[in-house]
């Protein structure tokens, strides 16, 4: 059932292409219209909603926090991501006009489960992003919108997250067509640049022969660093959870403008960090920062191993290693960057002699609270 591939999550990160393509398919019009009649949550109420919060665990929070991104910026309304666990035993304030997001690969995680009930008891509307059909929290949720990414058998989540994430946007770009914030021709475009995304995806795959080089040669480093910045930021966390749950070895991802309010202390000769670009073709001067904090890392002798954007020239004076990836729009980003740092994981921890599809005190679904 591996497909030849020495592992179900390196079968899983090559089907990603896939699981992108399934999720967007039937839920729109040649035209660009987004068709998500399956939600069956009533129109007025989504018109009506002034706040969504999204609750998940682990690299489905992350996935949340992606789409925070998006959501806010084509609808207007302030997008919260909370872990569930955390968001459970507060006082969040929530109501009628609450939409609560419950992204969940396993649809069993007992955490995000225990959040669903609490939201659903102060009267918010529940809607599941979820991909196994059949489980617990889209049939204890108002409305489920599924990803089609197939069975995810490794523990470590790689397709589920990048259809999570689709999904979230073919939410986010609903609300915009239904509450009129964006026009139907933005809408159109950001739904072309969501259809040419798996051939993107794939060719990362393809190109992957050098992360996996350095990840080999890495085999024995002791602590890896992640920087990312906007859409980069839970990337970066992305890809330090990775790498934790699959090599056992430190990783921290952070925001890179909060470098200098302290991680920098932590840069040291030879200290690996990877750098997550935005697009230099992206709004201010976001690229700009970043490239600066790549040589402010260079500069204290860290190894800097950089993802950027083909054609970014930019960053070569600074980066021992760049991994390049196509040109896309700032929000689709992370579609095809945290793809290398999957395979880096992956990878690293074959080279340690690891098993990646289960790696130690892990479960695939953590149905215990
Ligand atoms: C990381 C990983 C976990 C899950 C988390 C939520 O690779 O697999 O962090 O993402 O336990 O699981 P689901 O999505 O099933 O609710």
């Amino acid at each position: 059932e591996k497909g030849g591939f020495p592992s179900f999550m390196d079968k899983e990160i090559h089907d990603q292409p896939q699981a992108v393509h399934d999720t967007l398919l039937g839920r729109m019009t040649a035209a660009g219209r987004l068709t998500l009649d399956e939600i069956r949550v009533d129109e007025q109420v989504l018109r009506q909603i002034d706040k969504i919060i999204v609750i998940a665990c682990g690299t489905a929070a992350y996935a949340g926090q992606v789409a925070k991104y998006a959501i806010e910026h084509w609808c207007r309304i302030p997008v919260e991501v909370e872990l569930a666990h955390e968001f459970r035993y507060r006082d969040p304030v929530v109501n009628a006009k609450t939409l609560v997001v419950a992204v969940s690969q396993s649809g069993e995680t007992m955490d995000t489960l225990m959040a669903v009930r609490h939201a659903r008891e102060q009267g918010a509307t529940v809607l599941a992003i979820v991909n196994t059909h059949g489980s617990t929290i889209p049939r204890e949720s108002d409305a489920v919108l599924y990803t089609h990414a197939g069975p995810e058998v490794a523990v470590a989540s790689t397709k589920a997250f990048l259809a999570q994430i689709t999904a979230a946007y073919l939410l986010g770009l609903y609300l915009a067509q239904l509450r009129g914030t964006k026009f139907p021709d933005e809408i159109a475009e950001v739904i072309d640049d969501l259809r040419a995304m798996p051939e993107k995806i794939a060719k990362v795959i393809a190109d992957s022969g050098r992360v996996r080089q350095i990840a080999r040669w890495m085999a024995d480093t002791s602590s890896v660093l992640f920087l990312g910045r906007h859409v980069g930021y839970p990337v970066a966390m992305e890809g330090a959870l990775k790498l934790k749950e699959l090599a056992y070895i430190h990783a921290e991802g952070f925001a890179a403008g909060e470098l200098k309010h302290g991680p920098i202390a932590l840069i040291e000769p030879g200290q690996p960090v990877f750098i997550i670009v935005p697009s230099p073709r992206g709004r201010d001067s976001l690229h700009s920062k970043v490239v600066s904090n790549i040589q402010e890392i260079r500069a204290r002798g860290a190894r800097t191993l950089v993802i950027a954007e083909e054609g970014d020239d930019a960053v070569l004076p600074f980066a021992d290693e760049v991994f390049f990836v196509p040109q896309t729009p700032t929000l689709l980003a992370p579609l095809v960057s945290v793809v290398p740092l999957q395979i880096f994981a992956c990878e690293l921890a074959t080279a340690r002699g690891l098993d990646v599809d289960q790696p130690r005190n892990l479960a695939k679904s953590v149905t215990v609270e």
